[in-house]
């Protein structure tokens, strides 16, 4: 579905006119190329408070990643970087201020801010947690400043033992990859099993599935770990079989047709993925539907059906994969909720319920997994352009597009960009994480 908005406000008349009328001019987001293994490019400039810990470490990974980190700003525009997790006391935030006041007109558009702060189980004292926490507020402040110009600020807090882990947020954070997540956190733990691979394919020859891979969301995530090297089982309804089989077929992965409702579905594609492998990499739960209605007038069967498709499935494909030890060492579990599972949203209470569930699941499992050397992380999109998203009414299609920082929706691949990290091997300290893909939505903010 193309937005004719952002495309007249990118047009050269559309341009003048938006700019005379006053009319929010969103821009075209920089992306990652579907098709290319993946690059970081821009420069980049370092701060950090007194006291922090990561900046170095940050500086040193990235120069061998070959991204140019300069000391000062010149007349080149990159991307801002700092490390906050000195910062201790009110006096001490002003070195914060300082770095961004003085270098915030260095971003360049779609440019990049990151902040690396501490979990508040990683401070040396009550003060210095207490301050920390208010880097959440500055960065969703921030990003509400710089949206406009397609940039994002984001959020990396560090727990005990997870400086071993910051290298893949902070690439993540810093690639095009990450167009339409802004004002969110991740959380670097210590890593489940070793962080190893190749940046630029990560996924070479590891087997994954994903749900609902024929069309939308679902294929653009089995797109993207082909991309990154990966074997795709693309899972959808019997009635998406061409769909799906063709898709599969130009990506070199695995068509299984197969209702995940039907009885015996999760043994069915428990048993399906062990004839492939024996070593599974991750499982996306990405099947779902929408069964709206005002919950007065809604069917039982519209309340059952969407909570098997959207829940109970997740639940029983997990349970059934977790009986083996398919996904031990080094898999992923990722659960795709909405922002409706976070803020609600009227007609949606059945929508609402199941999704706030997957991100119960991920709250859940996280732990247990872990002690597998297995994570499970959960992406929470907000508009996007998909089938899904084209049948809603116009004004309401337009609103929720112009409701974010970013002024509008996102597209299929940059809720795939997000999953594609958090299944790339080197994100091991990355568990329990929930990111919104929405572009800074003001829906549940
Ligand atoms: P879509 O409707 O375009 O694709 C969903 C896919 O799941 C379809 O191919 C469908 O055949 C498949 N599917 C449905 N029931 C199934 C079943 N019982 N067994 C196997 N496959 C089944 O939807 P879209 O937009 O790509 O959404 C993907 C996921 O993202 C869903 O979980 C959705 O709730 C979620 N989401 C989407 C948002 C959006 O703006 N499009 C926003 C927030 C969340």
């Amino acid at each position: 579905m193309s937005d004719t908005y952002l495309e007249l406000a990118n047009s050269a008349v559309g341009k003048k006119l938006f700019a005379a009328m006053g009319l929010p001019e969103p821009v075209v987001l920089d992306r990652e190329d579907a098709a290319q293994p993946h690059v970081l490019s821009g420069e980049v400039l370092i701060g950090s408070a007194e006291g922090s810990r990561f900046a170095d470490q940050i500086k040193h990974f990235l120069q061998a990643a070959e991204v140019q980190v300069i000391d000062s700003v010149g007349g080149q525009r990159g991307h801002l970087i700092f490390d906050a997790s000195g910062i201790a006391s009110a006096e001490q935030s002003t070195e914060l201020y300082e770095f961004f006041h003085q270098n915030i007109k260095f971003l360049k558009p779609c440019g990049r801010v990151i902040v690396v702060g501490l979990k508040a189980s990683a401070t040396d004292t009550i003060d210095h947690g207490t301050v920390q926490r208010g880097l959440q507020g500055f960065v969703k402040s921030l990003a509400k400043e710089i949206g406009r110009n397609g940039a994002t600020a984001n959020l990396l807090l560090v727990e005990k033992g997870g400086e071993a882990s910051i290298e893949a947020p902070v690439r993540f954070m810093l690639s095009a990859g990450s167009a339409f997540m802004n004002a969110q956190q991740l959380t670097a733990a210590s890593p489940v099993t070793p962080v190893e691979g190749d940046w630029r394919r990560p996924l070479m020859g590891k087997m994954l599935v994903v749900t609902g891979a024929a069309r939308g969301i679902g294929l653009a995530i089995a797109e993207v770990l082909s991309r990154d090297g990966a074997i795709v089982i693309g899972v959808d309804i019997p009635q998406a079989e061409e769909e799906l089989t063709s898709n599969m077929r130009r990506l070199g992965g695995l068509a299984l047709a197969l209702d995940i409702t039907s009885d015996g579905a999760e043994t069915l594609l428990r048993d399906f993925c062990a004839a492939q492998t024996s070593s599974l990499h991750g499982i996306i739960h990405n099947a779902g539907i929408t069964r709206d209605k005002m919950l007065s007038r809604m069917s039982e069967q519209q309340w059952n059906m969407l909570m098997q498709v959207n829940l109970g499935s997740v639940q029983r494909i997990n349970a059934a994969l977790l009986e083996t030890d398919l996904l031990d060492n080094g898999g992923k579990i990722i659960g795709v909720a909405s922002i409706s599972g976070i803020a609600g949203n009227r007609g949606q209470t059945n929508y609402g319920f199941s999704k706030s569930a997957i991100i119960g699941m991920v709250e859940t499992l996280a732990e247990p997994c872990a002690a597998r050397g297995i994570t499970v992380n959960g992406v929470a999109p907000g508009f996007i352009e998909t089938q899904m998203t084209a049948a809603i009414p116009f004004v309401t299609r337009q609103m929720g597009r112009r409701l974010s920082s970013l002024g509008q929706g996102g597209l299929p691949i940059d809720v795939a960009e997000v999953i594609g990290f958090f299944v790339s091997p080197q994100a091991a300290g990355i568990n329990g994480n929930l990111v919104r893909v929405c572009g800074q939505s003001l829906l549940g903010a």
